[in-house]
């Protein structure tokens, strides 16, 4: 077979099984520029099931453009909860924003001006040309280039660039005249329901004949792809401070900053526990420990609070650092006490051992850490047991900032918040924190020591 031949076998017979096959998914139900825009920026790094209701519900909530430029970002991440990637969100909104400004809300056709939004690459833009406006561009993700490595037999890593211009080179030539929406949209298919990653279902494949992969008895072991460095793992120790007095019936969280790994969302309080060695899992601390630093770490922050007991361990994977969680009930204190300064030695005193323990493995190093986080821990904890003694004061304390509760930390300025069951639906939360905060709302740690 030529290689002409084998090229005109992929693109006639996947677009006739795609025509036959298609799933009926929602944003394929309106030719919509922004509903394709939206729906491929839901579909990175996430499963067409995941996305459906997701989908759904963003454009009920924000069915133009317009809408989407004009909506509270709080509002957008909301929408977004539980998807992941959540820079995928406000790019996708300052991009609206974008197209507001400079296309008059109308989806720009333009390669450039579609490569020029923000948030959207060489895939996505191909993917919304196709899509939306039929143009014979080649929208190439990993899909894709597994199913091209696998039919043509294509030995080059695909996580090198060069073999991405590559694919896109081949993938343009496969796309028949006038037939790019569909053909496109049928690799997807095919990678997603045929060619899958681990067990290609190769007997109802419809160019399984002249797959190279297949007849040379490769397709398992294309495409060829270097490891991705893994995640950094680290250990950290989370706060569910449970409120008194005017606070009573309420948790402490707080606002990440502007920038950075989950910007701007809320989240349970939260400490490095301890630096992991290059690679290595650094390893849950004991529980005195940790508590001591986190009552020190939450005072640092302006808030004195007596941590109860484990509540739970939990586990969060991002793309490149993994959190392995304690959690930890505590319990909110009379602020007007000597704990700031214990607090803060025994902060200072832990951050100095971290630091001088990551230089070194041995033994010694690691028992003179746990000694010094034992007497940490002795030290905060007496102090907290002696004020809470006083702690029914804090029973008749006036409700000052129960309106707004927007407390500014004294570590690095960030906002605080002390909220209840019903501002759940109003702020957006990383997944993990969602289901932290919302455990502790059912009483999922009611039992944790007090
Ligand atoms: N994956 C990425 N884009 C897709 C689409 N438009 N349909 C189905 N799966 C996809």
């Amino acid at each position: 077979m030529g290689l002409l031949e084998q090229k005109r076998h992929f693109s006639v017979n996947l677009l006739d099984w795609y025509m036959v096959n298609r799933r009926d998914l929602p944003w394929r139900r309106h030719n919509n520029p922004y509903f394709t825009w939206v729906s491929e920026i839901m579909l990175q790094q996430t499963r067409v099931d995941t996305v459906i209701p997701y989908f759904n519900r963003f454009i009920g909530n924000f069915p133009t453009v317009q809408a989407l430029a004009e909506a509270p970002e709080e509002d957008v991440l909301k929408n977004w909860e539980g998807l992941g990637y959540y820079s995928r969100a406000r790019n996708l909104q300052a991009a609206a924003r974008q197209v507001m400004e400079l296309h008059g809300g109308e989806m720009p056709q333009d390669k450039q001006a579609v490569f020029a939004l923000k948030g959207v690459g060489p895939y996505t833009a191909g993917a919304i040309l196709s899509i939306a406006f039929n143009q014979p561009q080649p929208a190439v993700d990993g899909n894709v280039m597994r199913v091209l490595s696998r039919y043509f037999l294509i030995d080059e890593d695909i996580m090198k660039g060069s073999t991405r211009v590559l694919m896109e080179e081949l993938a343009g030539e496969l796309i028949p005249e006038g037939r790019a929406r569909d053909f496109n949209q049928a690799l997807m298919e095919l990678g997603a329901l045929v060619c899958t990653p681990k067990a290609p279902h190769c007997l109802t494949c419809p160019v399984m004949e002249q797959c190279s992969g297949r007849i040379a008895g490769r397709e398992l072991t294309l495409p060829v792809k270097t490891k991705a460095k893994p995640p950094r793992p680290e250990q950290r120790l989370v706060a569910i401070v449970e409120g008194r007095g005017a606070h009573r019936g309420r948790v402490l969280v707080r606002q990440r900053p502007a920038t950075g790994l989950l910007a701007r969302m809320w989240e349970l309080p939260h400490v490095l526990a301890a630096p992991a060695a290059a690679g290595k899992a650094a390893g849950p601390l004991a529980d005195e420990p940790a508590m001591a630093l986190l009552a020190g770490s939450l005072w640092a922050e302006g808030f004195a609070a007596r941590p109860e007991g484990l509540a739970t361990h939990a586990e969060h994977v991002f793309s490149h650092i993994v959190w392995s969680l304690q959690v930890y009930k505590c319990t909110e204190q009379d602020q007007s006490n000597e704990l700031p300064l214990i607090a803060a030695e025994a902060r200072a005193a832990y951050d100095a051992q971290a630091a001088a323990s990551d230089h070194s493995s041995s033994a010694s190093a690691a028992s003179e850490l746990a000694t010094t986080y034992s007497e940490q821990f002795h030290s905060v904890t007496s102090l907290l047991s002696n004020q809470s003694e006083d702690a029914d004061l804090l029973d008749e304390s006036p409700a000052a900032d129960d309106a707004q509760l927007t407390l500014i930390g004294k570590g690095d300025g960030l906002t605080y918040r002390w909220i209840g069951p019903e501002d759940m639906d109003k702020m957006a939360f990383p997944n993990i924190f969602l289901k932290l905060i919302s455990s502790y709302f059912a009483g999922a740690y009611d039992d944790v020591n007090e």
